[in-house]
């Protein structure tokens, strides 16, 4: 990260610590739901398939930008899979850099060639060894690594999403993340039940165990791009939600947060783990700030 970033969210902590400012600084934009897979814990895949045109995207990155939007994550549906005539989801990277985002990162499935230099980050979803991923997420494991390990970029996150098919498989991640060079580190989420996927949430205590797991790993070296100190509350769901912070666009419709906000009860089951270490911070948490100074200057 660069010395002038740092100061800009330096300053932007501080002031939303001290007055308790909720002006956003983390922005998603969905630039299509289309997507070439259909995972078993996915509620968010082709209901529309609509590719939001180029030039409606770039107005939702000028509009982010205005409000104060510095992070810029690209989501989907399946991002690799973007188009609109000759431009690319590289395009989309690129006009967000030159617009002024601090941070612009993307967020695949992996299953397409990761020609993406310019991204900071590529949190990339792998949901545990070949047998636990591919249960999730149909025959593409070994595509995926063959796709990492051909990368364009060393700017890489495993990004795993622990559900009651996978829980098995942190220790797995965690060593992939060790052992991939292209790859800096792995971040996790808990299972978020939206009401089609309800039975893949795991208990309290299922959850207390991943933490103890993931703590350990971290312990013993392991490149995990979370803080330690947000799980008692992300255990227990205590984390204050919606986070004020986020924000996240979807065709023109911006919403607090994630798309998800309008889910009835599903917040106080949050599993994102971004929700629960952002509210902690701006709530002015010295544990979590610590950190996260720490951790995000080592990854990004
Ligand atoms: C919706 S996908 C879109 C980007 C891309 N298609 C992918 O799979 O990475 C973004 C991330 O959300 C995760 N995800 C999907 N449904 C989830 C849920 N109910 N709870 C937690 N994470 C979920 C996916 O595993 C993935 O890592
Ligand atoms: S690849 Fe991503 S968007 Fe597509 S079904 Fe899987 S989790 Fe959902
Ligand atoms: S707090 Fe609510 S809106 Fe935010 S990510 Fe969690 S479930 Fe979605």
């Amino acid at each position: 990260m660069k010395l002038s970033s740092f100061f800009y969210f330096a300053r932007f902590g501080i002031s939303t610590i001290l007055f308790g400012r909720e002006d956003p600084i983390l922005g998603t934009i969905i630039v299509t739901d289309r997507c070439n897979l259909s995972c078993r814990h996915c509620s968010v895949n082709n209901l529309t398939s609509v590719m939001h045109p180029y030039e409606q995207l770039q107005q939702e990155m000028q509009q982010l930008y205005g409000m104060g939007v510095r992070i810029l994550f690209f989501c989907g549906g399946e991002t690799f899979l973007w188009r609109d005539g000759e431009k690319t989801l590289r395009d989309l990277v690129v006009e967000a850099k030159r617009i002024g985002f601090l941070i612009v990162n993307t967020v695949t499935n992996g299953t397409f060639p990761l020609d993406l230099p310019e991204a900071d980050l590529i949190l990339l979803s792998l949901d545990g060894d070949r047998e636990r991923h591919n249960a999730i997420r149909g025959d593409t494991y070994d595509c995926i690594m063959e796709n990492v390990k051909n990368a364009a970029s060393d700017r890489i996150c495993f990004y795993m999403a622990i559900n009651q098919i996978n829980k098995g498989a942190i220790r797995d991640v965690c060593q992939a993340a060790r052992d991939i060079k292209q790859v800096r580190a792995v971040s996790f989420n808990f299972h978020t039940p939206y009401p089609d996927t309800q039975d893949l949430a795991l208990s309290r205590e299922e959850k207390a165990a991943c933490c103890r797991l993931i703590a350990q790993m971290m312990d013993e070296g392991a490149p995990v791009f979370n803080l330690k100190s947000a799980f008692p509350a992300l255990i227990d769901n205590t984390f204050p939600t919606p986070c004020r912070q986020c924000v996240v666009m979807e065709n023109g419709k911006l919403s607090t947060c994630g798309r998800c906000v309008e889910v009835p009860d599903l917040c106080g089951r949050c599993g994102y783990f971004f929700v629960a270490e952002y509210t902690q911070l701006f709530r002015g948490n010295i544990k979590v700030l610590c950190e996260m100074l720490k951790t995000y200057l080592k990854y990004i």
